[in-house]
């Protein structure tokens, strides 16, 4: 088909999420490496890896393979069954995450590994209300759509779904403050809603789609010591930030932390295959022992999605990404500190790994967003225009670019596309206050 015939067909057929109806994709011919090519030919390096989950880009030949095999043997079996990938990644996941760690439930997803977490600890503690923050997004499906703080929520905010409630992020560019005053804050409000009724923290260790806000270090230790005195179950959403993004398998890890549940996704197959799931702590596991687990989905460990991420966990290992994400993420954070240095527009950069965001402000003093927060803009899709006709592929929320670059990305690679970026904020620092 010629890509006339693809986008008619697409515009007619297919609605897009998050976008109007009335649309204009681009149509992808192929992918290769780090990069891919749209209809024309006109290369695109994966500067997001898509949606944060290509991480491994579109070339990895063990993954590959590993999915034909199992499709040779079967493509599907019913959850209750066992088979081989499925033990063996369940096993790897467990042996990943450490600690405690007991056992894993697989999702197709993000979204319906947080309906898995929230049905968990809701069920454990007998508790309903779940605390998470203001910049976090865990899905768009009911209960993990009212779990995200962004304003994704407002439309699947509904009177029947109640007990969500929000505390602020401990985003230091724009709040200020301490480790101590958010905890104390947090501790406050735990005690106003009810210690006793409040049955999970969700957090997003590092908040990925929202502006990669990192926590001071103190924040996560002192998070864990709060939800213990208070018999509150605190679930880490790894979606984003989890399988070396940050350098680690997960990024509590960056604090040395264990939290009760881990959500997981993206980076377990690097989008090979869609898969999801929650690794459980043993207390939780133990819940189960002789309990029924009220949820299922029909595609709860997919054969070939558990082929992938068997292979995808292997080929982490084989070649020793998660260290080599932390090699590079120096570059990475050298080369985000230069723009930042070069370019009024930048307010804030902030990275750890391979996880990074770049904060776009109109006046660096005042720190006033380029864009309001929450409000539909032309501003920040005209910039993810801009990089994308330099074959810089990215996207954000907010005042955020967001890179997460494959996690495979040479130096050289890196160094090219910064190229790019930096010729845009160039763009943008004559629109700004200086
Ligand atoms: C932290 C986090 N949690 C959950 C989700 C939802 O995952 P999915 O889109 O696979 O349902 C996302 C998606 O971007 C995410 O970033």
């Amino acid at each position: 088909m010629t890509n006339e015939e693809i986008l008619a067909l697409d515009r007619q057929y297919n609605q897009h999420p998050w976008l109007p109806g009335e649309t204009n994709a681009l149509p992808i011919a192929r992918g290769e490496g780090i990069y891919f090519y749209d209809g024309s030919g006109k290369r695109y390096t994966d500067m997001s890896c898509q949606l944060s989950c290509s991480n491994l880009g579109f070339s990895i030949e063990p993954i590959k393979d590993a999915i034909k095999a199992q499709l040779d043997r079967f493509a599907y079996v019913a959850p209750a069954h066992a088979f081989e990938a499925k033990s063996v990644l369940a096993q790897k996941l467990v042996q990943l995450a450490g600690g405690s760690f007991a056992k894993v439930f697989f999702t197709c997803g993000g979204s319906d590994a947080n309906e898995a977490a929230l049905n968990m600890a809701r069920t454990v503690t007998g508790r309903q209300k779940i605390l998470s923050r203001y910049r976090s997004y865990h899905g768009s499906t009911l209960g993990s759509g009212n779990i995200s703080g962004d304003p994704r929520r407002f439309a699947l905010e509904n009177p029947a779904a109640n007990g969500f409630l929000k505390f602020y992020d401990p985003y230091i560019y724009r709040r200020g403050g301490t480790a101590e005053e958010y905890l104390a804050q947090l501790e406050e409000q735990i005690l106003y809603e009810g210690a006793s009724e409040i049955a999970a923290v969700f957090v997003e260790p590092v908040t990925g789609a929202n502006g990669v806000i990192i926590p001071p270090d103190g924040y996560l230790q002192g998070l864990r010591a709060l939800t213990k005195k208070y018999g509150i179950l605190l679930v880490c959403d790894e979606v984003m930030a989890g399988f070396g993004r940050t350098g680690k398998a997960f990024s509590f890890q960056h604090w040395g932390i264990e939290p009760d549940i881990i959500v997981f996704a993206k980076g377990v197959t690097c989008g090979y295959v869609p898969l999801g799931g929650v690794i459980v702590c043993r207390q939780i596991a133990d819940h189960y022992q002789n309990r029924v687990f009220q949820f299922g989905l029909t595609y709860s460990g997919h054969a070939l999605a558990c082929a992938a991420g068997a292979a995808t966990l292997q080929y982490y290992e084989d070649h020793h990404i998660f260290a080599r994400v932390t090699e590079r993420g120096k570059l990475l954070g050298a080369l985000l500190e230069e723009q930042k240095a070069k370019h009024p527009c930048v307010g804030d950069v902030r990275y750890l790994g391979l996880f990074s965001a770049v904060e776009l402000v109109k006046n660096r003093r005042t720190k006033e967003p380029l864009v309001p927060y929450g409000q539909p803009n032309q501003t920040m899709p005209r910039i993810f225009a801009l990089l994308r006709e330099r074959g810089f592929s990215t996207y954000g929320r907010e005042n955020n670019i967001n890179i997460t670059p494959p996690l495979i990305i040479t130096p050289q690679q890196l160094r090219e596309a910064f190229a790019a970026l930096d010729e845009v904020l160039s763009i943008i620092d004559k629109e700004v206050e200086g």
